[in-house]
């Protein structure tokens, strides 16, 4: 097994992990279903939940979870680069950085079109681009997740 204990070990549903590790564990559990609900209220035209929605999945994923990933990779808890476990790592890391670039823009994309009508907001057709970045968002935000669950379950649990 490549992962180090550099951290404090916690039992977790009968696994050992680090407290960090169970952290991540809610908390992208939590993002995800934020997502998903924020992705149905895109869907049925609730502009303004959907953006608060999408914004509080986006940071709360970005600066707490991500980083206490990156924090854990950067103190060498995979091993050394290449990673004893890159074959799982690499990808992970990859989409996760995808998804960041994705976020930004469809952010950026969304403040720059959006209109409000009666008090709703809407995206005209020039918004479309936000619609396609928000989609790769989502796409490989769930990439990187499932990823990152197969590494959890590859070398924490299997
Ligand atoms: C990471 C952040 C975000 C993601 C991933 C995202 C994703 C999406 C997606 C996928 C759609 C199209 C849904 C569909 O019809 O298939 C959409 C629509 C929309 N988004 Fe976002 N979004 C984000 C942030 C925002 C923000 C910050 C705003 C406002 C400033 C916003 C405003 C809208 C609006 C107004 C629509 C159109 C809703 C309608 O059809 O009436 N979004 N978004």
């Amino acid at each position: 097994m490549a992962i180090t204990a550099s951290e404090n070990m916690i039992e977790f549903f009968g696994a050992i992990m680090s407290e960090g590790t169970a952290v991540v564990l809610i908390g992208e559990a939590a993002v995800a279903a934020v997502i998903v609900v924020a992705f149905v209220l895109a869907r049925l035209h609730k502009g303004k939940y959907h953006h608060w929605l999408m914004l509080t999945a986006f940071a709360s994923d970005f600066l707490v979870f991500k980083m206490i990933m990156a924090v854990k990779l950067v103190d060498g808890n995979y091993g050394t680069f290449p990673w004893d476990i890159h074959w799982a790592i690499l990808p992970h890391v990859l989409a996760a950085v995808a998804t960041t670039v994705f976020a930004i823009g469809a952010i950026l994309l969304a403040f720059k079109h959006y209109t409000k009508k009666d008090g709703k907001m809407l995206l005209p057709p020039k918004g479309r681009k936000h619609r396609w970045l928000g989609r790769l968002f989502i796409i490989s935000w769930w990439a990187s997740t499932v990823l990152g669950y197969v590494i959890f379950f590859k070398f924490y649990v299997g």
